[in-house]
């Protein structure tokens, strides 16, 4: 018998970069599925963690895509302007902060992205001070792990000043962020005036636990980060871009952070990344920060193509409609299964919380791996976030129908109602985080 997909990829393809939880094997994939080698497709609530934005095979990007391959404006941003890569800086621009006071550098991942946003606010600063949150992910690169909270990358070398602060979450502790802002305020008077350059934080914290920050909150953290001349980045690599309902999440908070960080979604499925910084960070040096392939022509369009597509279909207007949706029918879901401990969310990211008791809120971290299990064996692609392992992440494609939304919320009603026959032996293959 023929080898199957997924043992092929056991075989050829090294541990390092697998984050898996169930054997799922792509061979193709249309609007909000993916499709099995023997035919099987499942709806795809995770979007490919956010970024396959307009879903897979959207004519928009197929058609960019091609015109870009078909006469490419060579293939880099080093050391020749591209005809796409400028445009879509400029676009991206026009949605934040405008032309003349900012500028755009372009990577492939929010990984660079932001590690270049840390390096270049260093070089043009000369404060290495950072500050982040516990839970955050900020990427995978050495630069990136280096101011990123989250424990998965707790073996990794952390940057010399780095100040981690806990991220509020009303679920859980914090139902104002009060506590926070003031260990905050605390931990800045205890370092040298002028030491700390950049304070990255995630307007809803994704790989920590989908956790939404109290209103008011990210607002009262720039204005006191401001009053030190701390740089407030934002990273929306997977919330930006039309996810929560706005093009950019910050908007939810009334507040503009000084440099944005997007990603993911941006290429639509291709590899794309950008910071969007004042002028005088990312004009600090030239040559400084940069990779052959960054910026090249394809990506580029890619991303053209999802900007244009956000405005054309309405897709934020949409994510709003959906997403309300989708909380609506997992609100209901939790009327019938108790490991339900709470539905929270922006738009369409939307996070569900599995607790094994409602009033302790133990983390129902077992569970969650066997749930999610379950699911794709029903057909339905959700995986999990948080410190605990316990929440299920859901970014599905902003172009997702409803009558999507409703398969999907009926097929994981039946995942939450059969999760016990999955055998202990087979969740032991998949780590997981
Ligand atoms: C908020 C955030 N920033 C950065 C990253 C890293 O992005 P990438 O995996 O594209 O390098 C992620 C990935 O999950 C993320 O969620």
């Amino acid at each position: 018998m023929a080898q199957s997909l997924y043992d092929r990829d056991a075989e050829a393809i090294g541990n390092l970069q697998k984050l898996r939880f169930f054997p799922l094997a792509v061979t193709g994939g249309r609007g909000t599925r993916l499709v099995e080698e023997d035919g099987r497709e499942l709806i795809d609530l995770s979007g490919a963690w956010g970024a396959a934005s307009l879903g897979y095979g959207h004519p928009a990007i197929v058609e960019a895509v091609a015109r870009a391959a078909a006469n490419p404006a060579g293939a880099s941003i080093l050391s020749a302007s591209n005809a796409p890569a400028v445009a879509l800086a400029e676009r991206l621009l026009d949605g934040f902060h405008g032309r003349g006071t900012h500028k755009v550098w372009f990577g492939h991942s929010g990984s660079d992205a932001n590690e270049a946003a840390y390096r270049a606010i260093v070089k043009a600063t000369g404060r290495a001070g950072v500050i982040a949150f516990i839970g955050a992910y900020h990427g995978c690169t050495v630069g990136s792990m280096a101011f990123s909270g989250h424990t998965v990358q707790a073996d990794a070398a952390k940057a010399d000043g780095l100040i981690l602060l806990p991220y509020p979450d009303p679920y859980r502790d914090d139902a104002t962020g009060e506590a926070v802002l003031k260990l905050l305020e605390e931990r800045l008077a205890a370092v040298p005036a002028g030491s700390i350059g950049a304070a990255f934080i995630e307007p809803i914290q994704s790989d920590g636990g989908l956790i939404v920050p109290p209103d008011g909150f990210l607002r009262k953290f720039a204005a006191i980060c401001h009053a030190h001349d701390i740089l407030v980045v934002c990273d929306e690599v997977k919330v930006g871009l039309g996810r929560s309902g706005r093009l950019h999440c910050f908007e939810h908070e009334g507040f503009v952070p000084d440099v944005l960080v997007l990603g993911k979604g941006l290429g639509g499925g291709l590899p794309l990344s950008a910071v969007i910084a004042p002028a005088a960070i990312l004009d600090c040096a030239s040559s400084f920060a940069m990779q052959t392939l960054h910026g090249n022509p394809i990506s580029a369009a890619a991303g053209l193509a999802v900007l244009e597509t956000i405005d054309a279909e309405g897709l934020l207007a949409a994510a709003n409609r959906k997403g309300r949706l989708l909380r609506d029918r997992l609100a209901t879901l939790a009327e019938r299964h108790p490991l339900i401990g709470d539905v929270r969310g922006r738009g369409l990211a939307c996070g569900v919380e599995l607790v094994r008791d409602r009033r302790s809120r133990e983390p129902a971290r077992a569970e969650t791996a066997r749930l999610i299990y379950r699911a794709y064996e029903l057909g339905l692609v959700v995986y999990y976030v948080g410190m605990n392992g316990n929440v299920l992440e859901m970014t599905p494609p902003l172009t997702m129908t409803e009558a999507d939304i409703h398969q999907a919320a009926d097929l994981l009603d039946k995942a939450f109602a059969s999760l016990s026959s999955v055998p202990d032996a087979v969740l032991s293959r998949f780590a997981g985080w």
